[in-house]
């Protein structure tokens, strides 16, 4: 009998690399749950698509009951940082309340096995920006105590039912498409540097900005560890794996331990591309970590996480070939 997987927000981009992975193994029967806010259709490319609200808890208790879940994935959440300080509620709704909600159910009917998404986030602006899961956490935006809210309550639960165990997953900076071409990134408003620079290279926007070169970085830009999609996925995968053959609660950095500065970048995306794009020098965005990089050997040796894809030229190849088939 196939695992019965319940993805929220499978729609979206990191979402629709795990279910376009998860899709190949016929061990797990996958149902997406999405109110396509954000996500599109045609990103699901395997499993049931099932377009619903959290919100709609009759809708979702409904599905929840009939399918019996074995595990859920959760990514289904607003995700722009700017957007969570101008309008904070919509992030707690979204990601706090809905979350919620999401999890009662889960206990209510027992799905003991989850996999949240989470961020770096968390760890809001710290002193050599190198974090491990030890690093002390303290985001400075709602979008980071939405997602910190979410850890706090998933270590509560797991303590009072313990047949409830959790993966939380605090992505660094996911970029890329997957190799396979299948899936990318659409989201329309995306502040991700690399699809930024992709867009600019193809004409889509005229220009693009840097934030800020005063930075006490080699070259006063901003460094970021950028990870693969497809590795993302893997990590998923192998979450997913460990908590079906028993193992506890637990989180877990995804990223490679290393970084590129913002002008490293746009210059990997001029190369690649072949095109010179207007670059502007802007001030910094208030809130910006100067380094922000994943210490992950934790999810490499409880996990066995094996990245495959850590090289930046191949990231930002797969994004631009996925950003010129983009309507
Ligand atoms: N993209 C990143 O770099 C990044 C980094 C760290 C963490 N994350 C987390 O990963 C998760 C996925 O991010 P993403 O980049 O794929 O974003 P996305 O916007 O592409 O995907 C989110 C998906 O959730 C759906 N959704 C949102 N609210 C919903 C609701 N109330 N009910 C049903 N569906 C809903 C959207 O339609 C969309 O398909 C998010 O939880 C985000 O916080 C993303």
């Amino acid at each position: 009998m196939p695992k019965k997987i319940l993805i929220t927000g499978g729609a979206g981009y990191i979402g629709s690399h795990i279910v376009n992975l998860l899709g190949k193994d016929e061990q797990y029967e996958l149902t997406i749950y999405d109110n396509l806010s954000t996500g599109r259709k045609e990103s699901v490319v395997s499993g049931e698509l099932v377009v619903g609200e959290i919100e709609d808890l009759e809708k979702l208790e409904a599905l929840i009951v009939d399918k019996k879940f074995d595990a859920c994935f959760h990514f289904a959440g607003s995700i722009i940082v700017p957007e969570s300080v101008e309008d904070p509620l919509k992030y707690y709704f979204n990601n706090t309340q809905n979350t919620l909600n999401l999890l009662n159910l889960c206990i209510k009917h027992k799905i003991n096995n989850f996999i949240f998404s989470s961020t770096a986030a968390v760890y809001g602006i710290n002193e050599d920006g190198i974090c491990t899961e030890e690093t002390p956490v303290s985001p400075i935006n709602p979008y980071g105590k939405t997602k910190l809210m979410t850890e706090q309550l998933l270590e509560d639960l797991s303590i009072a039912y313990p047949d409830f165990n959790y993966v939380v997953l605090r992505y660094f900076n996911v970029a890329g498409a997957s190799i396979d071409g299948s899936v990318g990134q659409c989201s329309p408003l995306s502040t991700h540097l690399i699809k930024i620079a992709c867009e600019t290279a193809l004409g889509k926007r005229e220009k693009m900005f840097i934030n800020g070169d005063d930075y006490q970085t080699k070259d006063g830009t901003c460094v970021r560890d950028y990870i693969h999609t497809d590795d993302l996925a893997s990590a998923h995968v192998a979450s997913l794996e460990y908590l079906l053959e028993g193992g506890k609660s637990d989180l877990f950095n995804c990223g490679y331990g290393h970084g590129f500065t913002v002008k490293e970048v746009v210059d990997v995306v001029k190369k690649v591309s072949n095109v010179d794009f207007d670059v502007e020098l802007g001030p910094r965005r208030a809130g910006d970590a100067p380094v922000l990089l994943a210490k992950s050997d934790k999810i490499k040796s409880v996990l066995g996480w094996n990245p495959e894809h850590d090289d930046l030229e191949l990231i930002v190849r797969t994004a631009l070939d996925w950003e010129k088939k983009l309507k």
